[in-house]
């Protein structure tokens, strides 16, 4: 008898050295470096460049690495023209998806899949995701876009393009440590698409326009919008309580942003969230929604339902408020993490490509066998 693995749960189907998760300690690592340490001191710039090149860079490196991508970091016309053009009410994540699709169309270099040429792109990549993100968070509300400054930081610059006003280095360091924590996180369903298509030899836009596929999915990248739509439900911290024991005890609904397949103690990244989150807060000098999410995390610490589950905040918990206090819409929220997640998806890619096997699994059959044909007309 053969087993069904459904889900794939439980199989190893490569190898990587991008990250390592592990579920059971709450522990995460990229490249063998503890997010706690690449929080506390890298920018995400650093962290793209250690995931791509295997290893932190020195100065020099890191110069010419964010030279790269400013290279790479213009807003064409024609992406303007077709925007203007997109339904302002799709799905965000379809125009990302599309706007990456039409990336490979206009590079020249797309079905050159050496490192150098893949590289390259993986810059670019990396470099037009926020600029796609904030020009269609303005386009869609009639707005212009703002073109992206070169000199700013990755994470400031996407502000600054987002809302056209100078962020504070309080609001620079809040998204630049969610880049961070967003980067990789090892075989995940996006991850693993890109990896699907890399492994056919294909192109890395098709690869990544298939990652934007999966993530667009509520069961992948839609749970921070769907937390913070459950804290504007809430609405205010005195109402906690009564969402607890109402909604979640008495009506059965799920704490979003709470819970995780592979993690079965604290998400290391909601950690670091919690105590970045407040401090964002803190130095806006409102603290409301973060007021709202810690009450409720507390009311699910203290319940036995949830610790004996082992159910505890994820990733997408505190990240949804504090991409929330940088002025970003819950919709848009899937677009930020995609901006995060480049870093690992185009590593990934090139990882694929250094030691490639097709990935063609087998599926068991389960159907009818010896059907008698029957013409059109007798059936
Ligand atoms: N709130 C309340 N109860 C929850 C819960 C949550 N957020 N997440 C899981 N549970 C409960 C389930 O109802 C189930 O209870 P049961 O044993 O009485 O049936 C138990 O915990 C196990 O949950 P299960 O759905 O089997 O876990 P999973 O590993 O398949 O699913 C998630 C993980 C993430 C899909 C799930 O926790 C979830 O839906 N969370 C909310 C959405 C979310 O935040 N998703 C983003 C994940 S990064």
């Amino acid at each position: 008898m053969h087993e069904v693995a459904k889900g794939l749960v439980g199989v190893i189907v490569t190898e990587t050295t991008a990250s390592m998760v592990d579920g059971s300690a709450g522990h995460l690592t990229y490249r063998g470096y503890a997010i706690e340490d690449l929080t506390a001191h890298a920018s995400y710039e650093e962290v793209a460049y250690l995931l791509l090149h295997q290893r932190l860079p020195n100065r020099r490196e890191l110069t010419e690495f964010q030279e790269g991508l400013a290279a790479e970091m213009t807003l064409e016309p024609y992406f303007v023209e077709v925007m203007q053009r997109f339904p302002k009410n799709s799905h965000p994540l379809t125009i990302l998806r599309t706007l990456i699709s039409i990336t490979g169309v206009y590079d020249a270099t797309a079905n050159d899949n050496s490192l150098e040429a893949e590289l390259r792109k993986a810059y670019r990549l990396i470099a037009y995701t926020p600029i796609f993100t904030a020009a269609w968070a303005r386009i869609r509300q009639g707005l212009a876009p703002i073109p992206p400054d070169k000199h700013l930081s990755l994470a400031a610059s996407f502000l600054h393009m987002h809302t056209g006003v100078n962020p504070t280095p309080a609001e620079i360091a809040a998204l630049n440590v969610y880049l961070i924590l967003m980067a990789d996180h090892s075989l995940n369903p996006s991850t693993f698409t890109s990896r699907v298509v890399a492994s056919t030899d294909s192109d890395i836009y098709s690869a990544i326009t298939a990652a934007l596929g999966a993530l667009k999915g509520p069961k992948h990248g839609g749970a921070n919008e769907a937390t913070m739509e459950m804290f504007m439900e809430i609405g205010n911290p005195e109402n906690v309580s009564s969402f607890f024991t109402e909604q979640v005890k008495g009506n059965g609904r799920k704490i979003m942003g709470f819970g995780h397949r592979v993690y079965r103690t604290t998400d290391p990244r909601s950690v670091i969230l919690r105590h970045h989150t407040e401090a964002l807060a803190k130095s806006l000098g409102n603290t409301h929604w973060f007021d709202i999410a810690a009450g409720l995390e507390n009311l699910a610490l203290a319940d036995p339902y949830f610790t004996e589950r082992r159910i505890y905040a994820n990733v997408d918990y505190y990240s949804s408020v504090l991409l929330y206090m940088l002025g970003i819409e819950p919709n848009l929220m899937p677009l930020v993490f995609a901006i995060g997640r480049m870093a690992g998806w185009v590593t990934h890619v090139l990882e694929q490509r250094l030691e490639n096997r097709l990935i063609h699994p087998e599926a068991l059959y389960i159907g009818e066998n010896d059907r008698i044909w029957v013409n059109l007309e007798d059936r």
